[in-house]
């Protein structure tokens, strides 16, 4: 399994050193565990994981290599500092930064480009689920936002069920990750949107799942430790 731990604007120094040690020392190496602190973080964990297996993402990045784009980070300056992944295209960025489809693709193509692997978010609103709309919705997302071939990871995230406490039943997350494969067999798809350490074992289980994206309980090392060794 792979299981990514995205820690949003969270943490100063002193948290993130704790949380990424307390992770280091409780990991089984079982998994593939990538953490995403925020940019800043990104060498003061780095160095708390040292030797330990446990990679490191970004949390965004910039389609372009370098240049005048003031507040932007490039795909290249993250695996300069040994990143190995970066989330794209997370439902909050699109809707706070008004990413669309085409820029969450462009940004994926130059991440991999760079040598990372971009974590690709998709998922329906609330909305659009009661309106029957959910196969539509993801079909256009994985047709727009994601890149040609492989050297990606996709993860299939519920707007709705993001930071609700609300997860969709085994069988809907299962209709949407069988989905996602038909179109896309050769990638690996993550679920993310309310997973905690009760609910891991089941959603683990769900054929096309292979892994998670770990947003609220990721913080907290008491949950995490059961959802990084599921
Ligand atoms: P959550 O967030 O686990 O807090 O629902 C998931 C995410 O935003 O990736």
């Amino acid at each position: 399994m792979l299981i990514a731990a995205n820690w949003k604007m969270n943490c100063l120094k002193a948290d993130a050193i704790l949380l990424a040690s307390h992770i280091k020392s409780g990991f089984s190496g079982k998994n593939t565990l990538v953490l995403c602190p925020s940019f800043p973080l990104l060498a003061v964990v780095s160095g708390v994981l040292a030797g330990s297996g446990i990679k490191l993402g970004g949390q965004n990045c910039h389609f372009e290599e370098k240049g005048a784009f003031t507040g932007e980070v490039s795909p290249e300056m993250l695996k300069d500092i040994g990143v190995d992944y970066v989330i794209i295209g997370h439902s909050e960025r699109r809707a706070g930064n008004n990413e669309t489809d085409e820029l969450v693709r462009k940004k994926a193509v130059a991440a991999i480009k760079a040598g990372l692997k971009p974590i690709i978010c998709i998922g329906e609103l609330g909305e659009e689920r009661k309106n029957g709309k959910t196969q539509n919705i993801i079909l256009g997302q994985i047709e727009k936002s994601l890149p040609e071939g492989s050297g990606y990871v996709i993860a299939y995230e519920p707007v709705w069920a993001i930071g609700t406490g609300l997860t969709p039943t085994s069988e809907e997350i299962a209709e949407v990750t069988g989905l996602i494969k038909q179109k896309k067999p050769q990638i690996e798809v993550l679920y993310g949107g309310s997973v905690t350490d009760s609910n891991c074992m089941e959603i683990s289980k769900i054929s096309n799942v292979s892994g998670f994206l770990v947003g609220g309980a990721s913080l907290d090392i008491g949950k995490f430790s059961k959802i990084m060794n599921v």
